[in-house]
């Protein structure tokens, strides 16, 4: 039986579960395809099974139910030295008392590579991450960038299709894990290998990924190339955990040519997209992003419902505008406004009418 999913996905998990004690799944029910050369990133909160996952494509662990694929064959037929995995940890595990060049020689050796193609690979995979010079050094007389290059070299120095990243950026600084998501993008896409991605920053993972696996206890929330994950979340779990947003409780009155009239706990009245709802009555929680808040009422459509908002909190950040407000009893609300000549600058106290299109408002579900 070979459906066309399969044959073209590179790595795959079908319908796999994990256990580590009998009793809890911490991986429920997985399902994920990637074809080559895809750069995938699972995001999730801390224990949601992220690194799980990871170890159990490279073999480390094994699936207590399901099958994972690696070129259409089950990972637990695959001797390790063929797997042909590289793997990136967070704490880079370089050994401290070999040198760069012998640290990359290490895994070459193991698949008994001769000493002159160790030599030009070596070679090779340090000036993939430019640090052709310091093949001499030991780690201890390395930056932390610097380390994370060479845990990197090392992931790419036997030429590995698929490479695997847990959380490789974790220990840097903000400026240098920017730099370093960009030099592993453009080396990953240069190379044309695959790559699975473990982080917990939602900016690193939309960044980067081609598309974003978002976890949440043992299960994909969503799966969606990254700007469809931040447009249109699924549930309520990946519209909190991805981006900023504004969150209104209330329920379904009416659901009429695709706009779902919602009434918020206050009794107020607004417009929203129904996403997890489909009848009247049922609970929502409803989701808006700050950007797409609107308090010049001109710009929405004719008979759109709108709600009363007071100005709490303005914060000039340079590019934007942050403005917090009072909306239907709660003070967190957020809307942003991109600073320009004409931008109106609301000042605390003050009161205004604020709406949005239907289309910007998901009504999601209420868990
Ligand atoms: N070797 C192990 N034995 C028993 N339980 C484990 C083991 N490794 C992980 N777990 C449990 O499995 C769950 C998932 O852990 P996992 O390490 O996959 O999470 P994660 O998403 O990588 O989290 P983090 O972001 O904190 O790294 C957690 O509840 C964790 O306690
Ligand atoms: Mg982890």
């Amino acid at each position: 039986m070979v459906d066309t999913a399969s044959r073209e996905a590179f790595v795959e998990f079908e319908r796999v579960q994990k256990s580590y004690d009998g009793e809890t799944l911490v991986v429920k029910d997985l399902n994920l395809a990637l074809p080559k050369g895809e750069f995938l990133t699972m995001l999730g909160p801390s224990g949601s099974g992220k690194t799980t996952c990871l170890m159990m494509l490279a073999g480390f662990e094994t699936a207590t139910h399901g099958d994972i694929r690696l070129d259409g064959v089950a990972i637990n037929n695959i001797p390790p030295h063929k797997r042909g995995i590289g793997m990136v940890f967070q704490n880079y595990a370089l050994f401290p008392h070999m040198t760069v060049a012998e640290n990359l020689s290490f895994p070459l050796e193991v698949r008994k590579i001769g000493k002159s193609d160790r030599e030009k690979k070596v070679k090779r995979a340090l000036e993939m991450v430019q640090m052709g010079d310091f093949g001499g050094r030991r780690p201890a007389q390395l930056s932390g960038g610097q380390q994370q290059r060479i845990a990197l070299a090392r992931a790419l120095v036997f030429e590995a299709e698929l490479v695997l990243m847990d959380e490789p950026l974790g220990a840097l600084d903000k400026q240098l894990r920017e730099h370093m998501q960009f030099e592993i993008k453009r080396i990953a896409d240069n190379l044309g290998i695959t790559v699975v991605y473990v982080t917990h920053d939602q900016t690193e993972a939309l960044t980067m990924s081609d598309r974003v696996a978002v976890f949440n206890d043992g299960k994909i929330q969503q799966l969606a190339p990254p700007d469809t994950l931040y447009e249109a979340p699924e549930n309520s779990f990946v519209a909190q955990f991805i981006g900023e947003n504004n969150t209104l409780e209330g329920k379904v009155r009416e659901i009429t040519n695709g706009v779902a009239l919602v009434e918020l706990d206050n009794g107020d009245l607004i417009d929203a997209k129904p996403i997890n709802v489909s009848k009247p009555g049922e609970r929502t929680r409803v989701s808006i992003r700050p950007e797409r808040v609107e308090f010049n009422l001109d710009r929405l459509e004719e008979g759109s419902h709108t709600l009363k908002a007071e100005v709490q909190e303005f914060i000039y950040m340079g590019d934007i505008f942050r403005t917090r407000l009072k909306v239907a009893g709660k003070d967190d609300f957020i809307i942003k406004t991109r600073n320009a000549p004409d931008q109106v600058r609301l000042k605390p106290g003050e009161v205004v009418e604020i709406g949005w299109q239907a289309e910007d408002c998901r009504a999601l579900d209420a868990n």
